[in-house]
């Protein structure tokens, strides 16, 4: 994200005013129901956070309780310690065993329709996808896997992709699952990185009326790395593909003799539950690791309360499984919440572009969440698509993923919630597991453009590089002060990583990496990630609006500007610069670098200037043209360069920029 679009945000943001209370008729019957309920609770789960999940917690099964709630040794967690509990168990068997077997877990539609239009779908009861979880699982066993060894799973959107992550959690069996649109290196990475010997996937997907050739990757994958000795293959798309002797095998043919009795493993509350990875800065995937308990009870509660859960409900998440949105929230927060789960394999325009709201009518979504790059193109798309179905159904609308600008805030609302239903915007990270800061719909009063209050028992705050909160309506960086349920516990296999991009730059707090501030009324607005805003003396700085100050002199071809440490600011501003013409040496240079910085500080303002410019000939880029910041940033710091330099162009660009 640009930070030209993160002041934007804030100019916006500040000329906000538009509030929407919630609806009476959600809230009388809301889980929080109104603003002194929330903020009662808020502060008993700030005071007493052990007290609080455990009170959480009961609402689900342990096989074993648990001796302590949390054990905290900075950047360390533990959550229900000594207790033992099982996911899959908690999605799946204690709705059966609470004589709810018959009633729709899962609602599985696809993409394709037949001859008169009418799309496939599949409805999977608690019972069925018990039996199903519980012969996948059976048959898991059967082909080696045990408890603790990693499962890849690379699958399209169907119903055997929640079958086999509920198996893998069933057995013990940590599942690092791999997003469908990803490609045979990056299966390979993964795959290597956390030493997986088994992998699931599918001949291929659909999307969009064309298929994905799901087969052919996971093959190329496996051709760059000999870690997978076996291979399950859902036949889904009915694409012809080749099948390797003693390493693959049909997912049809291990299920159909295996037994649909499989006991759920009871699990310590801090096992691995699974591997996600993100890309992260420096462009080597990062394991995000989440374990059991924690994890669990976290995103039930959030589910529930977030979306307001009732008996009734029908929720659709249209996120793919492969993200954390999808774990958190399609399957692991909302199954123990007894509400049906729409899965969608398909994409938004097929066979029309109102496929989306034509799925919400016939299933009769009540709740709703998908993401604001989602919403700016049903915008585009026309009011038209939407018009032509009932949306009256629907009582709350999500949304995730990144800060929604006020206007696809207003037109969300207005067009699909037909100006009455709440919007809940979520804000949270693969690694935090769960909503951080989120309205709760029945109590909270939205503004458009912010995600309002913490969810109970997040002490969240924005402050400066020492950890002190800055004053009201001024940027920051976001950090959350005390250990949660769902918390990451580390990156797999790297101790350092973990500490160095969480845990380091503000002593003693989680640095989720985002630029926020806080508004009079408590609210939160997110800025963008940190990377691409200077805070300087309390000030927030766009680099890209100090990167587009310095291209408009006219001696100046491309800049790039980054911050560095600096003792009385806290950030100075360096500013990378190529020149239209040579570069000019001694007293012309020095001249001309004073004449930029004064242009800076003309047309953005004095705390825009920067305070080092360097003049260059190139900048350090990667073979797809980005910029890479970091390296700027250690030249800058003066400090070494760390980490990876592989994906860059041309590696003498560094030394020489070093000299300047
Ligand atoms: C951004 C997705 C503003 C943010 C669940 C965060 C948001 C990153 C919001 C995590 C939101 C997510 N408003 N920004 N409601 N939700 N973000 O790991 O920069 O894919 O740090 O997790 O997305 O992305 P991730």
């Amino acid at each position: 994200m640009s930070s030209t679009t993160n002041s934007d945000q804030m100019q916006s943001a500040l000329q906000e005013s538009r509030k929407f209370p919630p609806p009476a008729a959600l809230a009388a019957e809301a889980h929080v129901g109104s603003p002194e309920a929330y903020e009662k609770l808020y502060k008993e789960s700030i005071e007493d956070p052990e007290g609080f999940w455990a009170g959480a917690a009961k609402e689900m099964h342990w096989f074993k309780p648990w001796d302590k709630v949390l054990e905290w040794n900075c950047p360390d967690a533990k959550w229900f310690v000594g207790g033992q509990t099982n996911l899959s168990y908690n999605c799946l068997d204690r709705q059966v065993e609470a004589g709810l077997g018959d009633q729709t877990a899962i609602i599985w539609e696809s993409e394709a329709v037949d001859a008169k239009g009418k799309p496939t779908v599949l409805n999977l009861t608690y019972s069925d996808l018990l039996s199903k979880v519980s012969k996948f699982a059976n048959a898991l066993k059967k082909l080696g896997v045990k408890k603790g060894d990693v499962v890849t799973i690379y699958l399209p959107m169907i119903p055997e992709l929640a079958i086999a992550m509920l198996a893998c959690a069933r057995i013990g069996a940590p599942h690092s699952i791999i997003f469908g649109g990803f490609s045979a290196q990056a299966i390979c990475d993964r795959v290597n990185n956390c030493e997986s010997r088994f992998l699931v996937t599918a001949d291929g997907g659909w999307r969009r009326g064309k298929s994905v050739p799901l087969k052919k990757n996971a093959d190329g994958g496996m051709e760059l790395t000999d870690r997978i000795e076996t291979c399950v293959v859902v036949k889904h798309a009915q694409i012809d593909i080749p099948m390797k002797d003693g390493r693959d095998i049909w997912y049809h043919d291990v299920v159909t003799d295996a037994s649909d009795v499989c006991p759920a493993e009871p699990m310590d509350s801090e096992d691995l539950a699974f591997i996600l990875y993100t890309s992260g800065s420096t462009g080597k995937p990062k394991g995000i690791m989440h374990t059991t308990g924690g994890y669990m009870v976290y995103t039930y509660l959030t589910s529930k309360i977030s979306f307001d859960l009732h008996p009734g409900d029908v929720y659709w998440c249209t996120a793919d499984i492969g993200w954390i949105t999808g774990h958190s929230y399609i399957i692991y927060g909302i199954l123990p919440n007894r509400v049906p789960s729409i899965m969608y394999e398909g994409g938004p325009n097929h066979p029309g572009n109102d496929r989306f709201w034509d799925i919400i009518e016939r299933h009769k979504v009540t709740k709703f969440y998908t993401a604001p790059t989602a919403i700016r193109t049903f915008m585009k798309w026309g009011d038209a698509e939407v018009e032509k179905h009932d949306l009256s159904s629907l009582k709350l609308l999500g949304t995730v993923g990144e800060p929604i600008n006020p206007e696809a805030w207003m037109w969300y609302r207005e067009k699909i919630g037909g100006g009455r239903c709440p919007v809940v915007d979520t804000w949270w990270q693969t690694e935090t597991g769960g909503h951080m800061l989120v309205p709760k719909p029945g109590a909270t009063t939205t503004t458009p453009g912010s995600c309002t209050t913490p969810f109970f028992g997040i002490d969240i705050a924005v402050v400066n590089s020492d950890g002190e909160e800055v004053p009201t309506n001024t940027g920051g960086i976001l950090v959350i002060r005390k250990p949660w349920p769902a918390m990451l516990r580390g990156v797999f296999g790297d101790r350092e990583r973990y500490i160095d991009t969480y845990w380091s730059k503000v002593k003693g707090m989680y640095t989720a990496g985002d630029g926020a501030r806080k508004d009079e009324d408590g609210n939160f607005w997110i800025m963008g990630r940190i990377d691409d805003v200077i805070i300087v003396a309390g000030h927030n700085i766009g680099t890209m609006e100090v990167e587009s100050g310095l291209v408009s002199h006219p001696a100046v071809a491309e800049a790039a500007v980054v911050g560095y440490p600096h003792d009385i600011k806290g950030n100075g501003i360096a500013a990378f610069v190529i020149l239209r013409g040579d570069i000019p040496v001694g007293e012309e240079a020095e001249k001309l670098k004073a004449e930029l910085a004064k242009h800076v500080a003309k047309e953005l303002g004095p705390i825009s200037k920067p305070d080092v410019i360097k003049l260059t000939d190139a900048l350090p880029k990667t073979r797809s043209g980005k910029i890479m910041r970091r390296l700027l940033r250690d030249i800058a710091a003066g400090v070494e360069i760390k980490g990876d330099i592989t994906t860059l162009e041309d590696k003498s660009i560094v030394e020489k920029l070093q000299k300047r």
